[in-house]
């Protein structure tokens, strides 16, 4: 594999004529926390959506993996959306592992690795609850074990904490170190406290634009 799990090169994007991604370039190493970080409306859930193949630049390119994103790379890639997609009416067990199967996971591995991953979470008991019975941060524990649950090589994560009360926010870093250690690759938005490196980006009447690259102890 490549150095690089995520390159990103010139990459542009327009809505109307307002320019909300704007030549942005990094790189994310193999097995390095990468905090991508600004402000509300700086661009960076617009940067990523490109990243995965979402959405198409205006301009620029996308390494993920060492390929442009086409659909078996981002079989290895996890990715936690910053807007919640877990259907409302399904079971948490289910929902999950409609994931897991559209992943290219058996149904025992998909029901093994889910165990496993709601246990950590603590909501193996939530199991058979309906989505829609969850709580806000309960939810997005339950979208976090969907991005892990095939094992990917490379997590992207927007906005991972949003609705997790403090302890959940240390039981999800633990896991993404714990994950790191063992060898595993993270991209993680807004994490500021597990980042090694990080893109910090303006706004205000410069938004959109990236105004500098920080580089973390690690
Ligand atoms: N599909 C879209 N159409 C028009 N404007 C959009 C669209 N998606 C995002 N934007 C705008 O682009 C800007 C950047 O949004 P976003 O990438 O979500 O920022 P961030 O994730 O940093 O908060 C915002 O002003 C947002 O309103
Ligand atoms: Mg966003």
């Amino acid at each position: 594999m490549t150095e690089n799990v995520l390159q990103v090169e010139g990459l542009t994007k327009t809505f109307g004529t307002r320019t909300v991604v704007d030549n942005v370039s990094f790189e994310v190493k193999r097995g390095e926390i990468f905090g991508f970080l600004g402000p509300n409306g700086s661009g960076k859930t617009t940067t990523i959506r490109m990243a995965l193949g979402i959405l198409r630049p205006d301009a620029g390119s996308v390494s993920i993996l060492g390929l442009p994103p086409y659909r078996n790379v981002l079989k290895g890639v996890g990715y936690l959306p910053e807007e919640r997609g877990l259907p409302r009416k399904t079971l948490v067990l289910d929902a999950i592992r409609y994931l897991g199967r559209l992943k290219g996971l058996t149904f025992t591995e998909a029901e093994d690795r889910i165990d496993e991953l709601l246990r950590k979470v603590n909501l193996y008991e939530h199991r058979k609850k309906k989505v829609e019975t969850l709580s806000r941060g309960m939810a997005q524990l339950v979208q976090f074990v969907t991005a892990l649950v095939h094992d990917p090589k490379f997590i992207i994560l927007d906005e991972p904490f949003s609705g997790l009360d403090p302890l959940n926010v240390e039981l999800m870093k633990e896991m993404l170190l714990e994950r790191q250690r063992a060898g595993g690759h993270y991209h993680v938005q807004h994490a500021c406290h597990v980042r090694r490196r990080g893109v910090v980006r303006a706004c205000g009447t410069d938004c959109g634009r990236p105004s500098a690259a920080v580089r973390g102890p690690g």
